[in-house]
């Protein structure tokens, strides 16, 4: 594919002596919705911390619209436009809703474009609004979901890596999710879903990739994934953990 957004190109990641990702060679085009699929400690999470800078590839390459990450901070990758929705959220439970979502435009300095980005991602998630004043940590787990969305989008990305989206979520709460993700896709923000559960992710992929003990061993369109008896049976009627 000539127009990726997204590339990792041959990655390998340590923790200390132990190798995580071998070989990971994953693109996510302009315009698309991508998840990597992986049972407990296939090394997604650890995609997402390459992508962000927090873990350093030993070798390999990671490039965002055709120019290198490397050796970039964090702040400074976001502020190239991807946004990040992490594991479990991390929101800061002791602050209100409001500020988590401003702490999304924290490496932005145009104020009063973030003030109208603001209005237009409360309009994206209505219940953010009526919950302005209300402390982070007493949301639900739907609504505390929304709030890290609304924060990854208020760093106006181009592309947002999301790890698990719908972990843990009520069934009301992840068609709500899996919808504003799609939303937002729509609005043009290219997607990049971690998941552990196939048959939701491949719902609203375009296309996926699935990672065993560090390597992708399937990809393909989303419905051709959600077809092979090799996904359907370690991943879609199988037991998820919590
Ligand atoms: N900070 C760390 N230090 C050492 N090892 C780690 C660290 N973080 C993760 N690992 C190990 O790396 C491997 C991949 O972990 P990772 O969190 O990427 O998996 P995952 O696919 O996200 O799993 P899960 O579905 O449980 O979230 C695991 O064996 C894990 O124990
Ligand atoms: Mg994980």
């Amino acid at each position: 594919m000539t127009d990726a957004l997204l590339r990792l190109d041959r990655v390998n990641s340590f923790y200390g002596p132990v190798q995580v990702h071998f070989d990971l060679s994953l693109e996510v085009g302009k315009g698309e919705i991508v998840c990597l699929l992986g049972g407990n400690a296939s090394g997604k999470s650890t995609t997402m911390k390459i992508i962000l800078g927090l873990l350093k590839p030993r070798s390999g390459q990671v490039s965002f619209d055709g120019r290198p990450l490397t050796g970039l901070a964090t702040p400074q990758i976001v502020r190239r436009g991807i946004g990040s929705v992490p594991e479990s959220r991390r929101l800061f439970a002791t602050m209100t809703v409001r500020e988590n979502v401003l702490m999304g435009a924290y490496t932005r300095d145009d104020r009063k474009a973030v003030v109208e980005d603001h209005e237009r991602v409360l309009d994206l998630f209505p219940k953010l609004r009526e919950r302005h004043a209300q402390q982070a940590g007493t949301l639900s787990g739907g609504e505390q979901q929304m709030v890290a969305m609304a924060r990854a989008l208020m760093g106006r990305p181009r592309l947002i890596v999301m790890d698990e989206p719908t972990m843990g979520l009520s069934p009301l709460h992840v068609d709500k999710v899996l919808e504003l993700i799609g939303t937002i896709n729509r609005q043009g923000v290219s997607v990049f879903m971690v998941e552990q559960n196939a048959s939701l992710a491949l719902r609203i992929a375009h296309r996926g990739y699935v990672l065993q003990t560090g390597r992708i061993v399937l990809s393909g369109p989303a419905a051709d994934l959600a077809r092979d008896p090799q996904i359907r049976d370690a991943y879609l009627g199988g037991t998820r953990a919590a």
